[in-house]
């Protein structure tokens, strides 16, 4: 199948830089399918917590430069590691301020998957199912067949063909997800 201009805006849940998450999000942008672009969304940090008292027409230029990138996107992919036992709360931010205006967020309607790796047997699993859990609640719709949780224990998830290709079927599956099909 042709994927023709698909906008992916991508949420990374690390703020470190050598982060494993950043580098496999860096590679499925570099790697993704023809017609996908993918729009890493840098400065999640600089974005205050969320705080109904300064939302709205005071909104802070990065909290409203976050939800414009978003808007700007077709679909939008979470890459993030898993910190006690649930998402980094840089992501949990981003999420809780593209889900206001309340109905109106710039994820809502959005076709949302999450991926990731830690270096646990576990891949960051409650990580992902929290986030997934999170962003649909916000309005996003979560395609449920996109998530990977992936352990990077015994392998190197940027450097394994098999991840790399798991990494990317999801990518795909996200691209291709067809809202108005999907509910039969
Ligand atoms: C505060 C903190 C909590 C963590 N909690 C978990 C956890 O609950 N589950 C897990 O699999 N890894 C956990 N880790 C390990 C991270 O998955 C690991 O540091 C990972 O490499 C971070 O991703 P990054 O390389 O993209 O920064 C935690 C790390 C930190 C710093």
């Amino acid at each position: 199948m042709t994927i023709s201009n698909t906008r992916v805006a991508v949420l990374v849940g690390s703020l470190r830089a050598d982060s494993l998450n950043r580098r496999l999000a860096e590679q499925l942008r570099d790697n993704a399918p023809e017609g996908v672009t993918l729009d890493i969304v840098d400065g999640l940090d600089q974005v205050p917590f969320y705080n109904e008292d300064i939302d709205g027409e005071t909104a802070p230029a990065t909290a409203v430069a976050l939800r414009e990138r978003v808007g700007a996107a077709d679909r939008v992919l979470a890459v993030t590691p898993e910190y006690n036992g649930t998402m980094p709360a840089v992501l949990n931010n981003a999420i809780d301020w593209l889900s206001r205006p309340y109905g109106a967020g710039a994820i809502v309607g959005k076709p949302f998957g999450v991926v990731g790796a830690t270096p646990t047997p576990y891949g960051g699993k409650w990580a992902h199912g929290d986030a997934a859990r999170s962003a649909g609640i916000a309005g996003a719709l979560v395609v449920e067949d996109v998530t990977v949780s992936q352990s990077a224990v015994d392998v190197d998830p940027t450097a394994d063909a098999e991840v790399q290709a798991k990494l990317l079927g999801a990518l795909a599956r996200l691209a291709e997800f067809a809202p108005e099909t999907s509910a039969a």
